[in-house]
């Protein structure tokens, strides 16, 4: 009988498996009734069944994905205890759904789907006989002590954030960054919680009206409207990492995964960047955070928009027709960046890192670990003459 590829895993990082797999499952809505035994067992017998080697590159790649899928489960479970259909802190909730009535849904389904992500490149990676990614020790960060937050070690902060909102203009020009373009922010958000921070800043149970009215109605309103730019930012770096990975992919069944899941981080930006446009339109548009200063202006209103019409208006959330291959060639409406230099993996974890989404002094030798996962899914070649 051949013996399953995973007994190769030494027992520390089977452990550590196990943990992360316990944590998945007990926080899913969609994997209850499977169970860790049933999991583990299916990842068993794939790994008997399919004995075939993936390539170095393909394994490379599904390693910094995984790890990546691991980095947006933790933030976006923090959103989905705050924020999502069964989050804790109504006032969060409140303010989300003035941007969306089905914003709490709409959380805790990105949530599950990233969540998902995770597990299943792990359990793939297991079943080809190859070591899952762990980021466990890495796990230092405090939670929020607002209403709503479980009080667990984190991976990201969401307290205070730099959101690079420059993808709102780069979706609305014909330039595309794999030429050198650079594109303006949308809103100016640096410092800024996009989750509530404490009680005492915001109090979970007060009212939310259009638009706000007291100080705190404008500090919660405010983190709202950040966590919605946040959203679409993790999002449109999904779309474009996982194009920019499919390229360098050798095997087909690995293609098919890159592109499967790559496609549903393109449909979860597309749903944020129609979101957070109301954030920036009537009824509520002009809040200003009393404590960070951003601003939240009407976009659509020509005295708000530096960097011209035709590329603020937000109802315009579709992509425009951009350069694409070659500068003489027709515009043509694609996802963009898609180049290892703008949107493979260490300029992922370079965009994450400028997010001040993690905290290095706290987390120590997690940036040199993401990086050596990075450097290597980065190398990865597409070979020819495998089958
Ligand atoms: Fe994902
Ligand atoms: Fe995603």
């Amino acid at each position: 009988m051949t013996k399953p590829h995973h007994n190769h895993i030494p027992p520390s990082d089977m452990e550590s498996v196990s943990q992360k797999w316990q944590r998945v499952v007990g926080r899913r809505s969609f994997l209850h009734g499977v169970g860790v035994a049933g999991a583990t067992l299916a990842a068993t017998t794939l790994a008997a069944q399919g004995n075939k080697k993936l390539p170095p590159g393909d394994v490379a790649i599904l390693r910094f994905l995984a790890a990546a899928e691991i980095i947006e489960s933790d933030l976006w479970s923090q959103y989905a205890e705050l924020g999502g259909a069964n989050g804790g802190n109504h006032a969060y909730k409140l303010a989300l759904q003035n941007l969306d009535n089905d914003m709490p849904q709409y959380i805790t389904d990105n949530t599950d789907d990233e969540l998902s992500h995770a597990a299943f490149l792990n359990a793939y990676l297991m079943s080809k006989g190859e070591q899952p990614v762990s980021l466990e020790m890495f796990r230092t960060l405090p939670s929020t002590i607002a209403t709503g937050a479980q009080q667990i070690n984190r991976l990201t902060n969401l307290q205070q954030l730099h959101v690079d909102t420059s993808y709102y203009t780069r979706y609305r020009s014909d330039l595309n960054p794999d030429f050198g373009a650079m594109f303006p922010d949308a809103v100016t958000i640096k410092n800024q919680p996009a989750i509530p921070i404490s009680d005492a800043d915001t109090d979970p149970t007060q009212a939310q009206p259009v638009p706000p009215t007291t100080t705190q109605q404008t500090r919660m309103q405010a983190i709202a409207n950040s966590a919605a730019f946040h959203f679409a930012f993790i999002e449109q770096g999904g779309s474009s990492l996982y194009p920019t990975m499919a390229l360098k992919v050798t095997d087909l069944e690995v293609l098919r995964i890159v592109l499967s899941i790559g496609g549903v981080e393109i449909d979860h930006f597309s749903l944020w960047h129609d979101k957070l446009g109301n954030a920036i339109s009537q009824p509520l548009a002009g809040v200003v955070d009393p404590e960070t200063g951003t601003k939240f202006l009407d976009l659509n209103n020509p005295a708000n928009q530096p960097f011209g019409n035709d590329l603020a208006q937000t109802n315009l959330i579709l992509p425009e027709p951009c350069q694409f291959i070659n500068p003489n060639l027709p515009l043509c409406s694609v996802i963009r960046p898609i180049s290892t230099e703008h949107s493979g993996a260490m300029a992922a974890v370079n965009a994450l890192t400028a997010d001040n989404l993690f905290n290095f002094n706290l987390q120590p030798g997690f940036f040199d670990k993401l990086m050596e996962l990075a450097g290597a899914a980065d190398a990865a070649r597409r070979q020819s003459g495998h089958d």
